[in-house]
């Protein structure tokens, strides 16, 4: 069920192939406002106009995620042009699939400030307003490698920060659990977006042959798994995260 004029958040929308689209666009076709953050601001417009399309409306903004003044502003600009943000989807995300031997100290610091410090700067920044309003979900994309470990998906950096979104987002759970603010987590397995351009075509085949199903998941399974979490029947769930993966890991 979803209430009228709930307003949704979402970073990281902007890529055109992304899983922040898909779930910008699946959401407004669930009946949802949408606000669409992106470092990339020409993506962010581009679709924000196909959310007014699809008859919702619609604010494009360019933030990045690691900034603290830029997520603040963000913040301010969006809840003064929609009125509020009921829902978060903490989406922005980067990766980079090499081994721990090869990763330098500023490869880790950039992976672990877009996907970690991200996740916690923006959800700090919406809470307040969470909480005055006695509601709020705050969904984060998490991933298999930060249950499983990385191979193919990242290394080890890319794991221990969505390992660190998941244990960040319990966290925050309980904080909030008398707030009317559900915190939880979605982990997809291979989805097939630009996130992975990195990858060459046989490292993308053996990636597929891993996956029970034996193909990459679409945006829209991981849209509709975060709509789920943000509808008002979903309020009793808590801390908790959905595995989007083919059977590729199950727990
Ligand atoms: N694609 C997959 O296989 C997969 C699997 C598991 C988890 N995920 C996660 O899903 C999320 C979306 O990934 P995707 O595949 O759609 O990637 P994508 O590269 O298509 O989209 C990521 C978006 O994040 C934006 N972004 C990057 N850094 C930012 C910053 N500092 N501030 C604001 N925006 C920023 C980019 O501009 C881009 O629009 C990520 O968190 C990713 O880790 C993806």
């Amino acid at each position: 069920m979803t209430e009228k004029n709930r307003v949704v958040l979402v970073t990281g929308a902007g890529s055109k192939r992304g899983i922040g689209r898909a779930i910008a666009l699946y959401m407004a076709k669930e009946g949802y406002d949408i606000i669409i953050a992106d470092m990339d601001f020409n993506g962010a417009k581009e679709t924000a106009e196909m959310v007014s399309t699809l008859g919702r409306k619609s604010f494009a903004i360019e933030a990045n995620v690691t900034d603290e003044a830029s997520v603040k502003y963000m913040v301010d600009a969006a809840v003064k042009s929609m009125g509020k943000i009921d829902i978060l989807v903490n989406c922005a995300g980067i990766t980079q699939p090499i081994k721990v031997l090869d990763t330098t100290l500023e490869d880790w610091n950039k992976i672990m400030s877009v996907n970690l410090t991200g996740t916690f700067l923006v959800s700090k920044a919406v809470l307040p307003g969470m909480k005055a309003n006695k509601f709020g979900r705050i969904i984060s994309i998490s991933s298999v490698s930060g249950k499983r470990g990385g191979g193919v998906y990242g290394g080890a950096h890319y794991s221990a920060s969505k390992a660190g979104v998941l244990g960040f987002s319990k966290a925050l759970a309980r904080e909030c659990v008398l707030d009317g603010v559900t915190v939880n987590c979605i982990c997809p397995g291979l989805v097939a977006t630009d996130i992975r351009k990195g990858l060459s075509d046989e490292i993308e085949k053996a990636t597929w042959k891993a996956i029970p199903m034996e193909r990459p998941g679409t945006t829209d399974e991981v849209a509709c798994a975060v709509a789920f979490l943000a509808s008002e029947d979903a309020g009793y769930i808590t801390g908790e995260d959905i595995d989007v993966n083919g059977g590729s890991h199950m727990d």
